[in-house]
């Protein structure tokens, strides 16, 4: 656990093994390092030979002796200033705090003042990003020397009066609380699969509702089977362990609030079914529960945050194996709002399972807003790269408010159409629609959109295809290899963000 607390004006008073400046580009960096000349008198003749200019991913680590104990000046660049727009300021002070932080524990530093400049925008961001930069997936590691030293205390120091430092520290909780969503969102996803399964990831959502004085209700696969939700059971039908429907609910005490639904796609492991992927390819299929993940570590941030809108987080979960039993390539299965679908290939299994959770969803809430989150489709991380989740609609306001939400929180959505033209990839001569798109229309990622449109009813939806931001994300330093918990930012934006 991270303590981050306020400090006063000025980092020279802290007593502290490090001291951390974030300087942007074509700034006066003089004025930036103030503090660090008061410590240190030849820091700038550093800057200078070092030609520190404040670019991103520019670091200067210099160490000194005060009072008889060695202590480090860190400066890292925060890229361009000007031009800039103010969500891609925030983006490169991310990662220049991430790299900080990053810097800080490589060298065993427990204790971090950190020179805060701009405003009290930036003490959330702090607390979220420093938290999520020290996250390590180390359950596994024996040795645990090996690993990263805890950098327990980080003290924010700056111009501050009285209320700044009552919105600082409210701030501070808050980022906290997201981070904490963030960073169990990963865990869950670095989790081995076999030890994460659909019934080990519902009694984690049992856990938190029961913690957070949410509602939940599970049905398990038998349940799941005379509810007629075809696709789920269809899925988890070559797996021995159960399928699971989590239906969690925040419940707001404001009347006549809206009520908004999160959807997370919740594979522990994706293996392809009978339609078996070669094994390179299997290899992170752990990491196909990420939507969930990132649904029900966000559930519990919302029960703490208690914004003024009810949410309902839902997530299907289910193995998807091969065996004796299993779901078979020409099998046809009948969803939970009636509609039929044709399995041409086993391994577009996220679709199916959507399918029966986004129709409960629909049927069962009145609902403003739905949006799922799915590591659906390769095709979807070759269009976008693992920077932004391919986002599909068709209706602008909510994917405004989801752009939005987007740009604050650093989860990135790009917009990919979803047209009537892409409704033909997915015709059946057999059944109702078919689980894999049309040869001919290649676009994977809106052809799998175009199959779950037929789930959601009237109600505005969005759908997040995460497959490339969920897992493995390179050059991000406040990522490591492995999950990113994609979507735990964004939702917990949305939450607590919404208008209508
Ligand atoms: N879970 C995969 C998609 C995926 C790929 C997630 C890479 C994360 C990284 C999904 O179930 C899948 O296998 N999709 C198929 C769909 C195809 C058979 C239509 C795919 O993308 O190849
Ligand atoms: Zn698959
Ligand atoms: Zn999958």
């Amino acid at each position: 656990m991270m303590n981050i607390t306020i400090g006063g004006k000025s980092v020279t008073e802290q007593k502290v093994r490090a001291y951390g400046f974030c300087v942007p580009q074509h700034s006066d960096i003089e004025h930036y390092l103030k503090d660090a000349v008061a410590l240190c008198p030849m820091i700038m003749e550093v800057v200078k030979a070092r030609d520190f200019t404040g670019k991103q991913g520019q670091i200067l680590s210099v160490p000194f002796i005060k009072d008889g104990s060695l202590h480090d000046i860190i400066i890292v660049g925060v890229g361009v200033s000007k031009r800039a727009s103010d969500s891609s300021f925030l983006e490169e002070y991310r990662r220049a705090i991430g790299q900080l932080v990053r810097h800080a524990l490589s060298m065993h530093v427990k204790s971090l003042a950190l020179h805060v400049v701009g405003g009290t925008m930036l003490a959330e961001q702090i607390a979220i990003i420093a938290q999520m930069a020290a996250y390590h997936f180390d359950d596994f590691i024996t040795d645990k020397k090996q690993t990263d030293t805890p950098l327990a205390d980080i003290v924010l120091c700056g111009e501050m009066d009285d209320n700044d430092k009552e919105r600082i520290a409210y701030l501070i909780k808050r980022g906290s609380i997201i981070a904490r969503a963030v960073n169990k969102a990963r865990h869950w996803v670095d989790s081995p699969p076999t030890l994460l399964t659909p019934t080990v990831l519902a009694d984690k959502a049992r856990e938190i509702a029961e913690n957070n004085n949410l509602a939940i209700t599970v049905f398990d696969e038998q349940e799941i089977i005379k509810m007629g939700m075809g696709g789920l059971a269809a899925v988890s039908r070559g797996s021995d362990i159960d399928c699971q429907l989590i239906i969690m609910e925040y419940k707001t005490a404001h009347k006549d609030a809206p009520t908004v639904a999160f959807v997370g796609k919740g594979i522990t492991f994706d293996s392809g079914g009978l339609s078996l992927k070669p094994a390179r390819s299997m290899e992170t299929m752990k990491e196909d529960m990420s939507g969930a993940a990132a649904v029900i570590a966000a559930m519990e941030a919302i029960a703490l945050l208690k914004p003024d809108i009810n949410v309902i987080g839902i997530a299907p979960s289910s193995e998807n194996l091969p065996s004796g039993k299993a779901t078979k390539p020409g099998d046809i299965v009948r969803f939970y709002n009636g509609k039929t679908a044709e399995i041409k290939n086993t391994d577009a299994e996220g679709r199916l399972i959507l399918a029966d959770a986004l129709s409960y969803a629909v049927k069962n809430y009145k609902l403003d807003a739905i949006m799922d989150l799915a590591t659906l489709t390769g095709a979807c991380a070759y269009a976008l790269g693992p920077y932004y989740a391919g986002l599909m609609s068709e209706h602008d306001e909510f994917v405004k408010q989801v752009e939005e939400s987007a740009q604050r929180s650093g989860d990135y959505v790009w917009r990919l159409p979803l047209t009537n033209d892409y409704k033909q990839a997915i015709k059946s001569t057999v059944a109702d629609i078919c689980n894999i798109g049309n040869e001919s229309i290649k676009a994977g990622a809106v052809t799998a959109a175009a199959f779950l449109q037929n789930f959601v009813d009237e109600v505005p939806w969005v759908h997040l295809d995460i497959a490339g931001t969920a897992f493995d994300v390179p050059n991000i330093s406040y990522y490591r290899p492995g999950a990113t918990g994609y979507g735990v930012r964004l939702i917990i934006d949305l939450a607590t963000h919404w208008s209508k």
